[in-house]
């Protein structure tokens, strides 16, 4: 199904045309949504915007294309306002039959992308010689929420996780491995190291405390990067036992599956990159290190800044690694878009690799590397969140922070209703509360904004939250449940009818979730899909305080009731893409 934005376009320059020559084909009509519905639905400016070039009145400019625009079976006669404004107005037949159309629709008339490119979504990538902390909450959920659109769309979506699985932060980690353990190394067996927070723990207090310790962590550094066999077993387990426990967390999340493709991945590829930059002209050596000096970055005295690729000591970095990574994904994966949801910090990393990749014809015209920068998280305190001893905040003691407070205020709820409940009923909606709520706080903030952290505000039964949402479907659905029809078995012509403005309005609404998911694909801010859901209700909200559903006689029963059920289903297909889940009462 074209959208009724994509169709209008159309027949707007189709009409550009009939007025004023194929060579105004291409023109942008301008198309947006109105602000206010004493102007229609759609106003298109670009009449205004033809004045200069055609040298006429904007107004008879309006007046030409007009008298060319074929919307009949769209919209009702345009009307032209002020200096060339042309207003549109969807008609009721049209909107009735699109109703039709989504509601009979598993997907609602969201069209697939044609073809459907792949994109990559490299997320979450948190360095795994740590535990997750606060810094890869936002990460996950708006990767997360991000792949699930884009599969939606039609996209064919990898999500890979480029964990941080290299490098000097392991020297540590193997060498209490070694020491704790020493058959480790021998053996083929994957042996248990325990919990990953107490081998941590551990490993910590023997590099604080014994300066032999210290020596073997770097002298195993050394022989990583060797490709030592011994070294590389010891390697392995401690990544193992942090992939395993990301996993749990991710599993909590309900986060879909991701393909863990860390930066060892790439090692194979890192010398070939070097290369590859020397073969363009583009490699400087500079005090020993390889270097690309780069286009529009200075360093303190305004000199041009380098962005070493090979260390003096013959190692790679981070860039590097972004850079093999590049190549790998337009070469093996040929994928067509990549989008990187990072923190905002590095944002000047992404645009040096990425120019990089540009300089050495990697990244052409054809493809699209997208930093998706995000915001912090901040405490009540306008501060960047911590725990009480100043460190970050373990990801896990937030979500489970998060699962009690709702298990509380569920238990307060159920107490103060007189409902009795199980307990593996209150379980599963704290955790689904607990979760849905840390989400949606965040994708319903700008992405690129800071925000702050508050339990209480997230998971509020009012307001632009998670639960607030979850209680709209279970509400909404509940009234056509109520209803008691077989939609099965309806017949054709008992479809939705609209008559009052609420239902119009509601109706309207309901229509544009194709528009809004276009959006997202363009701008990736997963906060527009929460700001229309939350509309939603509210339209919903209004078209139920003034219109009789269940008391209406037939058939504009049976049509608000079809209208309730299509606005539960769209608030539930809304939330999935989110990464929530409904619930049948909360
Ligand atoms: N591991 C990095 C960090 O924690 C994030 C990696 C992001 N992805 C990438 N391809 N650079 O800062």
């Amino acid at each position: 199904m074209l959208s009724t934005i994509a169709q209008l376009k159309t027949r707007l320059q189709q009409a550009l045309v009939a007025a004023f020559g194929a060579e105004w084909a291409d023109t942008d009509p301008i198309l947006v949504p109105t602000n206010n519905p004493k102007f229609g639905d759609y106003q298109a400016n670009v009449a205004m915007s033809l004045a200069k070039p055609l040298k006429m009145k904007p107004r008879a400019i309006a007046e030409s294309i007009v008298a060319n625009l074929a919307v009949s079976d769209l919209a009702e006669a345009p009307e032209i306002a002020g200096p060339g404004f042309i207003n549109l107005r969807l008609s009721t037949a049209y909107l009735e039959q699109q109703l039709q159309a989504v509601r009979t629709d598993p997907r609602l008339g969201v069209a697939t992308v044609d073809p459907p490119t792949r994109v990559i979504v490299d997320y979450p990538s948190p360095n795994i010689a740590k535990e997750m902390h606060v810094g890869h909450l936002r990460p996950s959920i708006i990767g997360d929420c991000l792949s699930r659109i884009l599969e939606f769309l039609g996209y064919d979506v990898l999500r890979l996780s480029h964990v941080g699985d290299w490098g000097t932060p392991f020297g540590m980690l193997i060498a209490y491995v070694r020491e704790a353990y020493p058959d480790a190394l021998n053996d083929d067996s994957d042996i248990d190291l325990g919990s990953l927070a107490s081998f941590y723990r551990n490993a910590k207090k023997r590099f604080d405390e014994d300066e032999a310790f210290q020596q073997l962590a770097r002298q195993s550094v050394v022989e990583l990067q060797a490709g030592d066999e011994a070294t590389l077993k010891a390697w392995k387990l401690v990544c193992n036992l942090s992939n395993r426990t990301n996993q749990t967390i991710f599993d909590l999340m309900g986060l879909c599956d991701l393909t863990i493709r860390g930066e060892s991945f790439y090692n194979p590829y890192l010398l070939d990159v070097v290369k590859a930059l020397d073969d363009k002209g583009l490699l400087v050596e500079d005090q020993g290190a390889k270097c690309v000096f780069l286009e529009g970055f200075t360093n303190m005295d305004g000199n041009p800044l380098p962005l070493i690729v090979q260390k003096s000591d013959g190692g790679f970095n981070y860039a590097t690694t972004d850079l093999a990574a590049i190549r790998y994904r337009l070469d093996e994966d040929k994928v067509q878009r990549v989008i990187y949801p990072v923190g905002a910090e590095q944002t000047n990393h992404f645009a040096q690799v990425f120019q990089v990749g540009r300089r050495a014809g990697w990244i052409t015209d054809a493809v699209a590397f997208i930093h998706a920068p995000f915001g912090n998280v901040l405490g009540e305190d306008g501060k960047k969140l911590k725990s009480r001893s100043g460190d970050a905040l373990k990801l896990e003691e937030m979500l489970e922070e998060a699962i009690a407070y709702a298990r509380t205020d569920l238990i307060n709820r159920l107490q103060a209703a007189n409902r009795d409940e199980s307990e593996e009923f209150i379980n599963e909606v704290a955790r689904v509360i607990g979760i849905s709520a840390i989400k949606y706080a965040d994708l319903s903030q700008n992405r690129t904004s800071n925000y702050i952290f508050s339990y209480d505000k997230m998971l509020a039964l009012q307001g632009n939250t998670a639960p607030y949402m979850i209680n709209a479907y279970v509400r909404v659905r509940g009234i056509g449940r109520k209803g008691d029809i077989d939609f099965a078995s309806l017949s054709d012509d008992q479809t939705i009818r609209l008559q009052e403005e609420w239902e119009f309005t509601l109706a309207k609404h309901i229509l544009q979730l194709d528009e809004v998911l276009a959006e997202i694909d363009q701008d990736l801010l997963p906060n527009r899909l929460c700001q229309y859901l939350f509309e939603l209700s509210q339209k919903f909200n209004q078209f139920y305080e003034n219109c009789p559903v269940l008391k209406a006689e037939e058939p504009t029963r049976t049509s608000r009731i079809l209208l309730c059920d299509l606005t539960a289903q769209t608030i539930k297909l809304g939330l999935s893409l989110l990464g929530i889940p409904v619930l049948d009462r909360i």
